[in-house]
């Protein structure tokens, strides 16, 4: 399946050279950098003060759909944190928009009409991914020329388990019961809701492939709640069709938490890049990946709440265990948390520089 649309993919300058000798893109290709490049999962987000201060004007969503405020909030973050990629202020749910979609301050998201009967995936089946999200492809343009060519920008869908899942479940869920009795008791519906969250995910994300993301990152927060079989036999292809139908030669980033069980049959569905939670050590994980992938991850965002010393000795260990080789990406293992003070953040970040410059 190809996207269409009308945004042309731009010919190469010798600015965009630059931009893809940037130690976050090289790390993708697992070639050797200057240093270890650092990004950090939600580093927008309501842990800045400028973020809150923005949000007093826009709700959530309406925040997303403003591109130039969005693009202004990510651009922010990057120059707060000094981190070596930016990453497009957006949502994963966003595609479940005709579904009902409302984000209520501090309730998490919640899907006002859950798909549960084969008349419910309509609305996802016919939607126009250019017509409904076309501003997070305006987004990633005002993010780029703000950023200039020094910064990649990564762009970013939801993976297919995790936006059906909280298609079928209508917000967050403790033991999936709604999508997995779908999964195992209707396989025809599981199919059909798979392959139109596929088709949506692949026209977003070449859409933003299209608008400049240099990397796209596909989100698996949920699939830790599969069993390996489980995600072999339901999950597994459609996660596959998506990553083989993206544009070649933008890095895919592919994560998930609470995978640890799961790597390697992620990694068969593809990507260039696997991320990795904190619940698995990074040289026990890439040894079992293989060394012809990269890694990103993976402290415990939770270390955020810890001290200056404390951190920067979590960040040695963790560079310790990627001894130096080309395709790592440090990151957390999960989002940052929004009470998590921003000092600790930088200070992870400077870290990070200084550390793996120093050679640890
Ligand atoms: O810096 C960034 O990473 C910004 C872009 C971004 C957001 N969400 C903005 C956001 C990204 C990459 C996401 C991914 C996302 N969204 C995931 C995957 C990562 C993960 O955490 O597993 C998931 C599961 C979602 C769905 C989602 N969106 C939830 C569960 C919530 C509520 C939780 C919370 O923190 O309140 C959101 C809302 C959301 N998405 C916020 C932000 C900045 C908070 C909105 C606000 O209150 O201002």
């Amino acid at each position: 399946m190809r996207h269409t649309g009308d945004l042309r993919r731009r010919t190469p300058t010798v600015a965009d050279r630059a931009l893809s000798d940037r130690p976050f893109l090289q790390a993708c290709r697992r070639e050797p950098s200057a240093y270890t490049p650092v990004w950090l999962m939600r580093q927008a987000g309501r842990y800045l003060p400028e973020y809150r201060r923005i949000r007093e004007r826009f709700s959530f969503l309406d925040l997303c759909r403003d591109s130039a405020t969005a693009a202004e909030v990510t651009v922010g973050a990057v120059a707060t944190l000094g981190v070596d990629a930016a990453i497009v202020f957006a949502d994963i749910l966003l595609p479940l928009v005709d579904s009902g979609l409302t984000y209520e301050n501090g309730d998490g998201p919640r899907i006002a009409r859950p798909v549960r009967r084969i008349e419910d995936i309509e609305s996802l089946k016919g939607l126009n991914v250019e017509d409904a999200l076309g501003f997070v492809a305006k987004t990633i343009l005002l993010t780029r020329r703000e950023l200039g060519k020094t910064v990649p920008v990564i762009g970013f869908a939801g993976a297919p388990f995790t936006v059906a899942a909280y298609a079928v479940e209508g917000g967050a869920s403790r033991n999936y019961v709604a999508t997995k009795s779908l999964m195992y008791n209707e396989p025809v519906i599981w199919h059909e809701l798979m392959e139109s969250v596929v088709r949506i995910t692949i026209d977003y994300l070449n859409m933003q492939i299209d608008a400049g993301a240099d990397a796209v990152q596909l989100f698996d927060s949920w699939v830790g709640a599969l069993s390996p079989e489980d995600y072999r036999k339901y999950v597994q292809p459609y996660s596959a069709k998506v990553i083989e139908s993206l544009r070649s030669g933008t890095p895919v980033i592919h994560f998930g938490t609470m995978s640890g069980s799961l790597l390697t049959d992620m990694r068969e569905a593809g990507g260039d890049v696997i991320g990795l939670d904190w619940r698995v050590n990074l040289d026990e994980a890439w040894a079992r990946l293989g060394t012809d992938v990269a890694v990103q991850g993976n402290l415990d965002p939770t270390l955020l709440f810890s001290d200056r010393r404390t951190i920067r000795q979590a960040v040695t260990a963790t560079l310790r265990r990627a001894a130096g080789r080309p395709g790592h990406i440090f990151n957390l293992g999960h989002g940052i948390l929004p009470q998590t003070p921003l000092d600790n953040v930088r200070a992870l970040v400077d870290a990070v520089h200084e550390m793996s410059t120093a050679g640890c």
